[in-house]
Order: structure tokens, then sequence, then C-alpha cells
């Protein structure tokens, strides 16, 4: 089976086995089969968190577990839950078109909704995290369904125990999330105050911030159905408040931001751009022209290429800065 159509990236890699879930059921019929049951397994949601590099021997459970529903709401919050096959932004919009805002800031994130607590998705001032109660998986060996809350996820920047301890093991089935009632707007982020300023609207609701957060992102990150792409490649590098003054005095126009720990985040788009790679190319993979923090697939990339490309970069950033920047995506 290719996996080509299955990667956001659009990387050709070949999957021995697929089998699509479609249900709890589903999970534990693996699970319990003689010979699927024992096969090394792998989870895909909608492949926009991962680089194949290499053809797969693994059984590859392509999760297409639908359905949102209302869980509960009382004063303080709405409760929602959402199959993990669902597309996130889908997710996103059909919230604010039952009443519910709070995962506005979020919109547009590609991937699925089972996938965004793996990486614990983000953007705008928002994580997953902060609108998360809990959700279910499958235990791949036992069959066993599993409840965890946020704390058990291990939730931190870009990471969580699905990427760590329970990579491969666990199978996410479902996700239930908080809105907090009354609803706050969040719009501390940078973008969304230019946003305020171009527009007058000093009191925007939240389909207003949705419609926002749209816009923002089509103009610097590129559609996936168009460009092959991750979105961000790497982190954001966090720093002591020493390194942050030994960076800026390499270059005073680093863009830093002081996090409520004392440390500095840095902008690795702003320190990949500063070592002049925006727009170029190497083989068949690229760095987007309007941000650097985005590798896209120039058409027929291969998962190596990739790798070379972000080593590459890694490489001058480290000599340039003496920052090692850390992916984000899963490569595989
Ligand atoms: N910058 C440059 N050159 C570039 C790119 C960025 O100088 O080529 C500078 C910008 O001028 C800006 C700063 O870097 O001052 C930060 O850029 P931006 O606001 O675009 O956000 P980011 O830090 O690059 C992060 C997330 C995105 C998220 C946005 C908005 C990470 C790794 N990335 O990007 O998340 O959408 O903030 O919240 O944290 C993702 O994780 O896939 C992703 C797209």
């Amino acid at each position: 089976v290719s996996l080509k159509p299955y990667n956001t990236f659009g990387l050709p890699a070949v999957a021995g086995q697929l089998v699509r879930i479609r249900s709890e059921a589903d999970v534990r019929a693996v699970v319990d089969h003689p010979e699927l049951g024992l096969a090394p397994k792998f989870v895909l949601g909608g492949g926009s968190n991962v680089i194949l590099t290499r053809d797969m021997p693994e059984l590859v459970l392509k999760v297409e577990i639908l359905g949102q529903r209302l869980v509960a709401e009382t004063d303080r919050a709405v409760i929602v839950e959402f199959g993990a096959g669902e597309r996130w932004h889908d997710a996103v919009a059909w919230t604010l078109d039952q009443g519910w805002p709070g995962l506005e800031n979020m919109a547009l994130i590609p991937g699925t909704v089972g996938a965004a607590p793996v990486q614990n998705i983000g953007a705008y001032g928002l994580e997953l995290q902060d609108r998360f109660e809990s959700l279910d998986t499958v235990d791949l060996v036992t069959g066993r369904t599993v409840t965890l809350n946020a704390a058990q996820c291990k939730f931190a920047y870009r990471d969580s125990i699905f990427k760590r301890a329970l990579a491969g093991k666990s199978l996410i089935t479902r996700v239930r999330l908080r809105l907090p009632k009354p609803w706050q707007p969040m719009l501390g982020y940078l973008d969304l105050e230019r946003k305020m300023e171009e527009t007058g609207n000093r009191q925007p609701d939240a389909r207003t911030i949705f419609d926002w957060v749209c816009s923002i992102r089509r103009a610097k990150l590129p559609d996936p159905a168009q460009i092959g792409n991750v979105g961000s490649f790497f982190k954001n590098p966090v720093v002591t408040p020493e390194q942050c003054r030994d960076i800026i005095a390499r270059d005073p126009h680093v863009v830093h931001y002081l996090l409520e720990d004392g440390r500095f985040k840095l902008a690795a788009g702003w320190l990949i751009d500063a070592c002049g790679w925006k727009g170029k190319t190497v083989g068949h993979a690229g760095v987007y022209d309007r941000q650097a923090l985005v590798l896209v697939n120039r058409g027929g990339a291969i998962g190596s290429e990739v790798q070379t490309l972000a080593l590459a970069i890694q490489e001058s950033v480290y000599g340039r800065f003496g920052i090692r920047l850390e992916m984000e995506p899963v490569m595989v």
C-alpha cells in the first residue's frame, strides 16, 4: 500500500500492510488476531507530522474513527468529544457552529483530532493542553481501553507521552475537550494584535478570531493540498538568560520572548532565515519562501532528501548561533 496519499509531505513510502480502524472493536480485532496481534505497529492519523524515510515493515493502523458529541454542559464549561479520525479543523469549526467557542486560535491546523494530543498542537497563544479534558486509548498489546487525563498525557511544548513511553504502544480512539465558560478571547499574540490594529476591531468575537487565524495561516503557511509540508519543522528553542545574551551578542536582531520561568524562547524561523535558508532548495526538498521554519516538497521529494536538508539547516544554525534545533515531526 502506498503511503504517499496518507502523509502531507507527500513522501513515497510503502506499507506492507495497512488496516483502517473505524471503531474500538477494530483495534481489538487487530490485537486479538493471531498474526497481526504480534506484528510491530505504527499508528497513522492525518500524516501531517511524520517524515517517512523508508518503507514500513510495521503494520500501519490508519485511524478513521468518526463522530462528535456533547458530553456535558455546566455553567463553567462545555465538554465535547470527538472520534480520533475527525479532522482537527472540522472539529474546531463544528464547536463554533454549535455556539461553543474556545478553539478558534487553533483553526486550520492540519491533521486529525487523535494526533492533536500526540504533539500537543498549538498556535496563537493556545495549546491543546489548555482545552484538554481526557482521552481514550486502546493498549495495542492487551487490547484494554484506558482513559488518560492531562497529567497522565505528560504534555509539554509539542510533546507528550505518546511521542515517548507510549509511542507505538497505544492507539488514541476518542478525545474530550473542555471549553471554559464564560468564553474569553486570547489576543496576546503579535499577529492577532496586528489584526486588531488593521481592522480597528478591538473586541472580536470567536468567529472573527477564527477568520483572522485562518487568514494569517493562509498567508504564511503552505496548504499541504498544494505544497507538501508538515507545518513547523523545528521547535522554537528555549534557552537560559546567559545563552540568550550570548546569541544577542552574535546578532542583536534575534527574535526572543521572555517565558514565565525566566528563560527565553527563540524564534527558530528567524534563526534559519538569518542563516540564509529561506527559499533554498536541496534536491527536491526546500525551505518555504514565506516561513523559514517550514520545509516543503518541491515535487518528487524523498524522505532522505528532507533529512539531509534538515541536517544541513541544523548544522548551519549551530555553527552560527551555537543552538541545536530539535525536530518537531516524527522521523520514521
Ligand atoms: N521569522 C522570521 N523569518 C521566518 C519566519 C519567522 O524572521 O522565516 C520570525 C517572525 O518575524 C516572527 C517570529 O520569527 O517574529 C515567529 O514567527 P511566527 O509568528 O510565524 O511563529 P513561529 O514561532 O515560527 C509558531 C509555531 C506554529 C504556530 C505559530 C503561531 C512552533 C514550532 N511553531 O511558529 O506552529 O502556528 O507559532 O502560533 O512552535 C506547527 O507547530 O506546525 C506550527 C505551524
